[in-house]
């Protein structure tokens, strides 16, 4: 990560908020004043201003038992009170929390006091099959009105939700419930996608029975969504709607600590198991309000907001369940695919609720850019008035088509640079105040301290590129990893002492805008998610035709980097299958191990891997590789030849 780069702008382009847009944004160009003159003060008065406190608190943060942060500590607060009652409470019952949209195009709009009703019969749900405050529950469900309602469900007895996306195989379930002991998995028969059902149920099945049988899960919730046959468990399975309609509508919400466990997230590391990330409650719906507040300069009596990432992933957390509900927004939802079952699908769903603030992320917007911009000009997107990116670096190129594509040329764009780690956005711009950049996600949000270091821990001149850091703790930051303490101290704390090493290269510009530079560890980022090179190794590995495989990311136009394998067979399989046929067994192999999003987009068969003389693979040269690139300095490796059999296969 220490190339020099050119101190020069990578794109010079600026575009200034429009100035009705800046006269009426919420935020204004002084939050950053008082972010830096109040320090902590100024999250404790965010706490005390967008949230409700059964308890106020009078510490705001204690880093004595650094890195773990405690913020607001002796506050209590109950998180789906937060997002629900008060609303009720006060008066907007009636708004509309969710417009939700079914992918075969059924749809239903709920209010906040629906919602409200829903999830207090939920909650008691929960607390008639024994859950209780700390226990976890994991979901494993489709984009519909349920999700949401179990996650505040979960939220509000106190017990601890972990989400895992709805693509991840029956072994990464059981691995994800197994690790945080689960009691209960809600979820549902199917859902639909691609314009058919997908079967969640027999999946959770599978997790559920391998093994000789799974040791925590007590009960099974399924929601009827998709229609399809599936299998009962007497004593352990029940249906949602059966139990909701006999379930008490009535439920008062308890206050819980501020530093109660909210949710567990398992996100990829660099190894082949995921980390179980988590987060607690106070500070983390104090900083998830707040940005979604700011950064998406949310009127809530007016937007509309639509952000098009799943629950199962943190966006689907922070930025359709807690930050849009905590602060009253009224949001649409959309259970399928933007292609279903037409490829103006989601410009569609614009037009049908006229929103108003629309998130996603590069990869759609590269997509919709390669099949035209006659598709979305067929349909009327003039309530849009802000637009968002997340998830990878935005080209310039898309950026601009985003813009002038979906934005009328107008609307201005936050590119929000954050993690599951991060809980919430920490680089961005703010919409009403900062010219903006394409391509750069540019500013640290109020109250957050980034720097950009050397290998060394020194501060890098501007125009190089150097390690991310985040120099102060923040309110949304994890508080560990589920069960690993040492791997939590050890990935993010080793390297820069207090300083938390985010794994993401940057680079500052004369302006001191940030630009993200991708991953400078073994995470790929493949359409805005994350996978572990060392995760899909290992899977390969475990299937008993393959001796050895290496795993990269190569770019890749469409979903910003690719999975790319290279597997070496056993001395006995070798001629066994055509190599094409192998290698399309192992990419199914993959999908069925670990889920479909880490399906490799391209395996090659070859006799060696490039290995240093104590015996490292050198993905360096792999990925020169994959992406048909000159291969760079070859001197360390054993073998030189490898390297010219493996690209004569290749390219
Ligand atoms: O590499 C960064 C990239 O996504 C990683 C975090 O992935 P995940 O925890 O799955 O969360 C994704 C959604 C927040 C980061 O380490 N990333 C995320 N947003 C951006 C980004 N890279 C560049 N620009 C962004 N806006």
């Amino acid at each position: 990560m220490n190339e020099k780069i050119d101190t020069s702008m990578p794109d010079e382009r600026s575009f200034a908020p429009p100035a009705d847009f800046a006269a009426n944004a919420i935020a204004q160009a002084e939050i950053y004043d008082r972010a830096q003159s109040e320090g902590v003060e100024f999250w404790a008065n965010q706490a005390r201003e967008l949230l409700h406190w059964h308890t106020p608190f009078t510490e705001t943060l204690d880093w004595s038992d650094a890195p773990v942060a405690k913020w607001f500590a002796d506050g209590a607060l109950n998180v789906s009170y937060n997002c629900l009652d008060r609303h009720v409470e006060q008066g907007r019952g009636e708004r509309v929390a969710l417009h939700w949209e079914g992918e075969p195009g059924d749809s239903v709009s709920l209010t906040y006091a629906a919602l409200t009703e829903q999830v207090k019969r939920a909650a008691n749900v929960l607390l008639s099959l024994g859950i209780r405050a700390g226990d976890r529950v994991a979901l494993y469900m489709p984009l519909i009105p349920e999700a949401v309602v179990a996650m505040l469900a979960v939220a509000r007895i106190g017990a601890i939700h972990s989400v895992v996306f709805g693509g991840f195989s029956a072994e990464s379930l059981r691995n994800r419930a197994d690790d945080a002991g689960a009691k209960l998995v809600i979820t549902a028969d199917g859902g639909y996608r691609k314009g058919g059902v997908f079967a969640l149920k027999p999946v959770v099945d599978q997790a559920l029975a391998s093994d000789g049988g799974q040791k925590t899960v007590q009960n099974v919730l399924v929601v009827r969504r998709g229609g399809n046959d599936i299998e009962w468990i007497d004593n352990r399975d029940l249906w949602w709607h059966e139990v909701m309609e006999s379930a008490s509508p009535e439920h008062e919400a308890q206050p819980f600590p501020a530093e109660q466990p909210l949710f567990i997230l398992y996100t990829s590391g660099t190894t082949g198991k995921p980390k179980g990330i988590l987060h607690t409650s106070g500070g983390y719906l104090t900083q998830a309000a707040f940005t979604h507040k700011n950064i998406f300069d949310l009127h809530a009596e007016s937007d509309i907001y639509w952000c098009t990432a799943d629950v199962g992933w943190i966006t689907g957390h922070s930025y359709v369940v807690y930050g849009p509900l905590a602060n009253g927004a009224t949001q649409v939802i959309y259970e399928g695919t933007p292609d279903t079952p037409h490829p103006g699908r989601w410009w569609e769903i614009i037009q049908k609720y006229g929103v108003t603030i629309f998130y996603t992320a590069p990869t759609a917007i590269r997509s919709f850019m390669k099949l035209g911009s006659e598709i979305p000009d067929a349909f009327d997107l003039s309530t849009l008035r802000l637009l968002g990116s997340v998830g990878e670096p935005i080209n310039p190129e898309a950026w601009m088509w985003y813009r002038d594509v979906i934005g009328a040329g107008k609307t201005p764009i936050v590119d929000t640079w954050w993690q599951t780690e991060t809980g919430a956005i920490m680089i961005s711009a703010l919409p009403g105040v900062t010219s903006l950049k394409p391509g750069s996600a540019q500013v640290a949000v109020p109250g957050i301290s980034i720097d950009i270091l050397d290998d060394d821990g020194a501060g890098v001149p501007d125009g190089t590129g150097g390690l991310l850091v985040i120099t102060e703790p923040w309110p949304s930051m994890l508080r560990g990893i589920w069960g690993d303490d040492e791997r939590f101290r050890k990935t993010y704390w080793q390297k820069f002492g207090d300083k938390y090493f985010a794994g993401d290269g940057a680079k500052r510009d004369r302006d001191g805008d940030i630009w993200l530079l991708g991953r400078v560890d073994d995470v790929m980022n493949i359409s805005g998610h994350r996978l572990s090179t060392a995760e899909i190794e290992s899977s390969l590995v475990a299937h008993p035709m393959v001796a050895e495989a290496a795993v990269v990311g190569a770019a890749d136009e469409l979903t910003g980097q690719a999975v790319v394998a290279f597997v070496i067979l056993l001395a006995s399989e070798v001629g066994k299958l055509e190599a094409a046929e192998a290698s399309a067994e192992l990419r199914t192999h993959v999908a069925q191990q670990i889920g479909a999003i880490a399906r490799p987009a391209r395996i090659f068969i070859v006799p060696e891997l490039p290995k240093t003389r104590s015996g490292k693979i050198m993905r360096r040269l792999l990925q020169d590789v994959a992406e048909g690139r000159e291969i760079g300095d070859t001197t360390t490796l054993t073998d030189q030849s490898v390297l010219n059999i493996i690209n004569a296969q290749v390219n």
